[in-house]
């Protein structure tokens, strides 16, 4: 697959994506992700920010209503921020760039990067990492949220015969690259990598790891949204908050 290829899939996915943001229950983000992205982002307030493969802004607007000074969202895919652009405050920007080449941007410019489920379609992480290290000033933190290398390496429940999940099989996890996927009925690519290579790729770029979280639910959240019980039994995702000395 090359950019161009990647791109059409996300074009093709933007609509529904897009709707199931905006208007569907978003169990994932709002009853999982969004607090721990939060809370590790800390206090944004003043701070200059890149949201790398932004999406159509969600996570941008929560970053811009808590202070901080400037938000700049980057996607591939034209139609996500287009749709960024409908809803943008004062304090975001948004841009159809490649995350894995941010020539555009100078050095030492930015004080907190984020990445929201985002590394598992790139080609290049390694890329990534390097430019954002790049803009980064010195103390400048990347906040990655990515789905869990256990997850993305084969990833399907096992039923029994009534529907029931019985267990996650984990396969091919040595097996890096491509995964092909059906997602809200659109059929796109995504990149599986073990967790060693993740950990390689910060440090090979110059990042320290300052936490690795692996999220689960809390009582209240599964209360709110029952459809994350899967969140209780495998790591479906994980979070690295990183740092440039
Ligand atoms: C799973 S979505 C997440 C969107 C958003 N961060 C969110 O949480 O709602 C991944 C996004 O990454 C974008 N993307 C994929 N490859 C990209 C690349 N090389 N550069 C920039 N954005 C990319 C897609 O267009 C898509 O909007």
């Amino acid at each position: 697959m090359d950019r161009a290829d990647l791109q059409r899939e996300w074009h093709a996915l933007s609509k529904p994506w897009i709707d199931e943001v905006r208007f569907g229950r978003n169990a994932v983000r709002a009853g999982l992700l969004d607090k721990l992205m939060l809370d590790l982002c800390g206090d944004v307030a003043g701070l200059r920010v890149v949201d790398c493969g932004c999406g159509e802004g969600r996570f941008c607007r929560m970053l811009a209503a808590r202070g901080a000074a400037h938000v700049l969202g980057l996607d591939l895919c034209e139609a996500m921020i287009a749709a960024a652009r409908e809803l943008q405050s004062d304090n975001e920007e948004y841009r159809v760039a490649d995350v894995q080449e941010l020539s555009f941007l100078a050095d030492e410019t930015v004080d907190l990067a984020v990445s929201y489920l985002n590394q598992c379609d790139l080609p290049n992480i390694d890329a990534n990492n390097r430019e954002v290290f790049r803009i980064l000033r010195p103390g400048g933190r990347f906040i990655i949220a990515n789905l869990h290398p256990m997850r993305s390496a084969s990833g399907f429940w096992h039923r029994d015969s009534e529907g029931k999940k019985l267990h996650v099989i984990l396969d091919r996890y040595f097996d890096e690259g491509e995964r092909h996927w059906t997602m809200l009925g659109v059929n796109f690519t995504n990149f599986h990598r073990t967790l060693a290579t993740y950990l390689d790729s910060f440090h090979a770029a110059g990042f320290r790891l300052e936490r690795l979280v692996e999220p689960t639910v809390t009582a209240d959240e599964l209360e709110r949204y029952p459809e994350l019980d899967d969140e209780l039994r495998v790591p479906n995702f994980i979070i690295y908050a990183l740092s440039k000395p």
